[in-house]
């Protein structure tokens, strides 16, 4: 997570002690923000509107339960998620967000030294962990639509690959690989090697899961998150959908199974899931701040990449200020990145309010 996140947070944490206060006071029904309105958070994908209503309700309602291990509540969320993808309990393992899943996947597949297969560019914060097992990487460049590069990364996988990850739709593009042609090439991926498929942004998308075929193969994970649409990034939940041997041989990794989720974060994730107003909305949400974002990139004759999700890739080569240090002077944080070759940002998607100020801020440094 961002430096600048972490001392904000410290800073405002010591001045709301020293005011007697805690941040959660400033919880309201429909912004959660440790400090009245002044800080833009568009740089992680979270979902400025979660938690959802019923989530906040079970966290309230739970949290007294928090001196007692989580051990009545993890079935009761295992058969929830089950039931949601019409699978069984056996096929699902949970976890502290997918990147602890991922990091079980990787620890899995790095008993013998090898690579792993990844878009490029595409999510990466687990990359560091991946190698410090030490697994290596082979970067497999999108194609000319910006698209996961489907046959071009199977057709690289050789006898030194342990992984391939696909992430569908990717980060940071938002673009999406059609799913029937996924669901072919993890199949055939599957033949050789593990095959990962991160489901992260699949709800922004409306995209299907590939947990059906992920259940019958042990060499295919489909990895899931509360962490998006779901607004519970700060709970920490996230899951693997797998074959029963391949759930079993992930959670040998965790100190026990399930490990990593806490009594008010299941019971958060439980209630969510129930939130389909909630989740309907907050992709309609994004789907209007993405127009908004669209409309002043176009006046501004900036290159964006069309996003599935709640997050935009824009080319920022013609701005000629820095661009995020800019935004960051006015309490908006978004990221920096350079992708073929030139320079971009990614913004995730606010309130529509934050968008608004987004957009004024962007015209403003463009000028
Ligand atoms: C594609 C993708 N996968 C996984 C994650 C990890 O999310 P979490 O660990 O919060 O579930 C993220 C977070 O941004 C992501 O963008």
């Amino acid at each position: 997570m961002q430096t600048n996140r972490r001392t904000w947070l410290k800073q405002s944490a010591v001045a709301l002690a020293g005011l007697g206060l805690s941040p959660d006071l400033f919880a309201n029904e429909n912004k959660i923000t440790a400090a009245p309105g002044d800080m833009i958070w568009l740089n992680s994908n979270e979902n400025a509107y979660g938690p959802s209503p019923l989530a906040r309700k079970a966290i309230m309602e739970h949290y007294l339960r928090s001196n007692r291990y989580p051990d009545d509540y993890i079935p009761l969320l295992k058969k929830k998620i089950a039931d949601h993808w019409s699978v069984a309990v056996e096929n699902i393992l949970l976890g502290a967000g997918s990147s602890d899943i991922i990091g079980l996947a990787c620890q899995h597949v790095a008993k013998t030294k090898g690579h792993i297969i990844t878009a490029e560019p595409s999510y990466r914060v687990w990359n560091n962990q991946a190698t410090t097992f030490g697994l290596s990487f082979k970067r497999i460049p999108l194609n000319d639509d910006k698209k996961t590069d489907l046959p071009k990364m199977v057709s690289n996988i050789d006898g030194e690959t342990r992984m391939i990850y696909f992430c569908n739709p990717n980060n940071p593009t938002g673009t999406f690989a059609d799913v029937n042609q996924l669901n072919d090439h993890t199949i055939s991926a599957a033949e050789k090697t593990f095959v990962f498929i991160d489901e992260a942004y699949t709800e922004y998308a409306e995209l299907p899961t590939l947990a059906s075929i992920a259940i019958k193969n042990p060499n295919i994970v489909v990895a899931k998150t509360f962490s998006k649409v779901y607004g519970l990034a700060g709970a920490r939940v996230g899951y693997a959908i797998a074959h029963p041997d391949t759930i079993k041989s992930l959670s040998s990794y965790q100190p026990w199974s399930d490990a990593g989720v806490s009594v008010v974060s299941s019971a958060a994730a439980m209630s969510s899931l129930d939130d389909k107003d909630f989740v309907k909305q907050c992709r309609e949400n994004a789907k209007a701040a993405r127009e908004m974002c669209y409309a002043a990139f176009k006046e501004l004759s900036l290159d964006y990449i069309p996003s599935s999700t709640n997050f935009i890739l824009f080319n920022i080569d013609k701005i000629k200020k820095d661009l995020a240090k800019g935004m960051e002077r006015k309490n908006i944080y978004v990221q920096h990145r350079e992708h073929f070759g030139s320079r971009w940002c990614r913004v995730s998607m606010g309130t529509i309010e934050e968008m608004q100020q987004f957009v004024a801020a962007l015209k403003e440094i463009a000028a």
